[in-house]
C-alpha cells in the first residue's frame, strides 16, 4: 500500500528560534533544537473543487442511530447554503467483521487521500468482539495512517441547566481539550510472553517522540493565538513518567517561550481532572498526550452536559480528517432509539468549519442550542424525545435558516 508522507506547512511567519530563553532555564538539562516548520492550524480542506466528498461510517451499536440523523442534518445544512455534498456510505464495523473478516480494507488510506475530503464515523466496539481488533484497525488506524495528530474535543456548555457542577453557568465551561492522537500509549508496540500462565508478562510502550509532542503542543497555542484565547495548561504525568512526559516538559518550555503573549501553565494529570471539576472556568486551552487526553475529555463531556452532546475531530491540517462524536457503541442503550444525536450532529458542524463552511457550521451550532432551549432533549438530556425525532427537529431549523 502506498503511504503518504505527512507534510508540514511552511511557516506562515517567521518567529525567534527554538526559546533560548527557556534552553537556558534548562541549561543542565539535554538540548532540544527546534527542527519543525510551524504547524498552521487553520482549518481548511484538501480543496478539490466546490462538492466536498465526505465518507460516511456509522459502525457499531448507537453510531447505526445517532450517524443517520447528522447525515439528516448535514444535507439540510449542505442545502440552505447552496453547498454541494458528495456522501459515500462505508460498512465496516462489527456486522461486517463478523461477516467476513474485513476491518480496514488495504486500500483505505489511500482511498481517503484521493477521493475524500472528510470522513464521518460513528463509533466503534461491540460485546460480540472482544478483541477490539475492528476498532484498533478501523478508528485508531485511521488515526494513526491518516496521521490526524490533532484531536480536537471541545467542552462546551450551551446552557447552565445541563451541568452536573453546582453554580456554574455557561462561562465557566468553556474550553478546548488537544489530544495527541498517533503515539503515547495507543501505538500498540509492546506485547505478552507467558501468555496466559502465571507466570505473564505483558508490556505495552509509551512512545512520545520529539516531533510528535512538538506539533499538538504547538497546535495547541496556534489555536490560543489565532482565536485571541489567553490560556494554554499542559497536562502530564512528568512526576512519574520521568522519561517520557519530561520530553513533554522540556518541549513545552521551548514552545511556550514563543507565545509570550500567552499564558502557559502546567498541571499533573491527577490535578488537571480534580481541578476540572473544582473550577472549570480556569481553561480555555488544555494540551495533553493521547490516553490522558481520552480521559479528560470524557469528564469534560459531562461537565457540558453529557456525553452524547460532545463533537471530535481528528486533524491532520490541511488534509483528509476524520470526524466523529466523543461517545461510543454504548451497547447499554443501542436499540432503543433514545441516544443523544447531538453530539455526532455538532461533530458535523465541526466538520463544516473544517471544510471552510462557516456559517452552516454556525448554523447547525444554533439548532442545538435552540433544541436545548427548547426542552426538545432526548432522555440523556432529561426529555422524553427520541433519537430520530431529535435529528428531525434539528435538520428543520438548519433547514429553516
Ligand atoms: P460509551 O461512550 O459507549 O458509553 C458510556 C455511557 O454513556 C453509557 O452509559 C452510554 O449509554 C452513555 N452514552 C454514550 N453515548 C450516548 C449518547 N449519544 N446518548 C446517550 N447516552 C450515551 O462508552 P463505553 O460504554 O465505555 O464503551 C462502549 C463501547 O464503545 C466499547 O466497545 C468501547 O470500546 C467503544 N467506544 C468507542 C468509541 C469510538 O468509537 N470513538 C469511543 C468510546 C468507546
Ligand atoms: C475515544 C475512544 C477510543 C479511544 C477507543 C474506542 C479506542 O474511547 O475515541 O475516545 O480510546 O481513543
Ligand atoms: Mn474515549
Amino acid at each position: 500500500m502506498k503511504t503518504k508522507t505527512p507534510t508540514i506547512e511552511a511557516p506562515a511567519k517567521t518567529k525567534q528560534g527554538p526559546g533560548r530563553s527557556a534552553a537556558s532555564e534548562a541549561a543542565a538539562e539535554p538540548e532540544i533544537v527546534s527542527s519543525l516548520a510551524e504547524v498552521r492550524p487553520k482549518l481548511s480542506s484538501n480543496g478539490h473543487g466546490k462538492a466536498k466528498r465526505i465518507a460516511v461510517i456509522p459502525g457499531d451499536g448507537i453510531g447505526k442511530e445517532v450517524i443517520p440523523e447528522a447525515v439528516k442534518v448535514l444535507k439540510a445544512a449542505a442545502e440552505a447554503g447552496s453547498r454541494e455534498v458528495k456522501l459515500t456510505d462505508f460498512d465496516w464495523g462489527a456486522d461486517r467483521y463478523l461477516r467476513d473478516g474485513v476491518t480496514l480494507p488495504a486500500d483505505a488510506v489511500e482511498m481517503f487521500h484521493r477521493d475524500f475530503d472528510a470522513i464521518l464515523l460513528g463509533a466503534m466496539g461491540d460485546p460480540r468482539v472482544a478483541t477490539n481488533v475492528h476498532a484498533a484497525d478501523i478508528l485508531l488506524g485511521l488515526r494513526s495512517k491518516l496521521d490526524l495528530y490533532v484531536n480536537a474535543r471541545p467542552c462546551v456548555l450551551f446552557d447552565k441547566k445541563f451541568t452536573p457542577l453546582k453554580d456554574r453557568t455557561e462561562k465557566d465551561v468553556q474550553f478546548m481539550v488537544f489530544r495527541e492522537n498517533t503515539e503515547g500509549l495507543y501505538v500498540g508496540m509492546g506485547g505478552n510472553f507467558k501468555k496466559g500462565t502465571e507466570d505473564e508478562v505483558a508490556i505495552q510502550e509509551d512512545l512520545n517522540t520529539r516531533k510528535g509532542v512538538e506539533r499538538i503542543i504547538r497546535y495547541a497555542f496556534e489555536y490560543a493565538e489565532e482565536r485571541g484565547l489567553k490560556r494554554v495548561c499542559m497536562s502530564d504525568k512528568s512526576n512519574a513518567l520521568t522519561f517520557g512526559h519530561d520530553l513533554w516538559q522540556r518541549v513545552f518550555k521551548l514552545v511556550r517561550a514563543e507565545y509570550p503573549e500567552i499564558e502557559a501553565s502546567h498541571q499533573y494529570i491527577d490535578n488537571l481532572l480534580m481541578q476540572m471539576v473544582r473550577d472549570p472556568s480556569q481553561f480555555q486551552v488544555i494540551v495533553t498526550s493521547n490516553l490522558f487526553g481520552d480521559i479528560a475529555s470524557d469528564l469534560g463531556a459531562q461537565l457540558a452536559g453529557g456525553l452524547g452532546l460532545a463533537p471530535s475531530g481528528n486533524i491532520h491540517p490541511g488534509q483528509v480528517s476524520l470526524f466523529e462524536p466523543v461517545h461510543g457503541s454504548a451497547p447499554n442503550i443501542a436499540g432503543k432509539g433514545i441516544a443523544n444525536p447531538m453530539g455526532s450532529i455538532l461533530t458535523v458542524g465541526m466538520m463544516f468549519e473544517y471544510l471552510g463552511w462557516k456559517a452552516e457550521a454556525e448554523a447547525i451550532d444554533k439548532a442545538v442550542r435552540g433544541a436545548l432551549a427548547a426542552g426538545k432533549t432526548p432522555a440523556e438530556l432529561g426529555g422524553t424525545l427520541g433519537t430520530r425525532e431529535v435529528g428531525d427537529w434539528v435538520a428543520n431549523t438548519v433547514a429553516k435558516s
